[in-house]
């Protein structure tokens, strides 16, 4: 299974100039087994592809109708005109700030799926110690209608909301906690699962050594090459 290696860069950077100088100083893995995917806000997308395409690319979100009166909305079919390979569903700030529900998040990635991309659904808990139940609940119902077949094109970031970055009153996920909370989700799903929450250069090694964990989904980090490119290192030899 390769290792996937995220880069959440949410509503950042501010410039299209600054998304192309970001882009431009993120080293390629030299392990074929890593696959380095970026997010970017979607209008930067189209450019950003053509220039890097050594790079993977993602969208943050998608809706899951074809076409139609979504205002605000795109499709698959147009992030898949404008360069996209990898499509992120159901991340907290999605499910937090906009209302996004299992139901519409598992609607989001059978669209996606369906078309062929590759998708990453993110679950984790808000609150720290409000239990796995929460968690293993989200996924089933966020993975709910999936065709079998498409399960290979699915990863799952598990995120704990309280370990990311930005969060009110953040603390540090152990990967000995991520470990334990992965092995129980892929018990009852067995696909790709990568780690998300405060990764950096500094702690990556740990959380991608452990257990089922097959990458990152990295936000702040993912803003600053140099920090990123240490990650992307660390991904490309954790077999040594
Ligand atoms: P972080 O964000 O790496 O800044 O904690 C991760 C995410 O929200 O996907």
């Amino acid at each position: 299974m390769k290792t996937l290696i995220g880069a959440n860069w949410k509503m950042n950077p501010g410039s299209f100039t600054e998304a192309r100088d970001l882009s431009r100083g993120f080293t390629v893995p030299e392990s074929q087994e890593v696959e380095v995917v970026v997010f970017p806000p979607a209008v930067y997308l189209r450019e950003l592809a053509d220039a890097f395409p050594h790079l993977l690319w993602g969208v943050q979100n998608i809706y899951s109708e074809p076409t139609g009166a979504y205002t605000g909305e795109i499709s698959t079919r147009m992030v898949r005109d404008a360069g996209a390979h990898y499509v992120l569903v159901g991340h907290s700030e999605r499910r937090r700030l906009f209302g996004e529900t299992d139901e519409m998040v598992s609607k989001k990635a059978a669209a996606a799926l369906s078309k062929g991309f590759r998708v990453v659904l993110a679950v984790g808990e808000f609150e720290k110690g409000t239990g796995i139940d929460a968690v293993v609940e989200s996924l089933k119902r966020s993975t709910q209608g999936l065709d079998e077949g498409d399960l290979s094109r699915l990863t799952i970031a598990y995120e704990p909301v309280w370990a990311i970055s930005t969060s009110k009153n953040r603390e540090d996920a152990t990967p000995g906690y991520v470990e334990e909370i992965i092995g129980i989700l892929k018990d009852k799903l067995d696909v790709r699962y990568i780690y998300g929450g405060s990764v950096k250069g500094q702690n990556a090694a740990d959380f991608l050594r452990a257990r089922d964990v097959s990458g990152a989904l990295v936000g702040g980090a993912s803003l600053k090459a140099d920090e990123f490119n240490v990650i992307i290192k660390q991904a490309g030899s954790l077999d040594s």
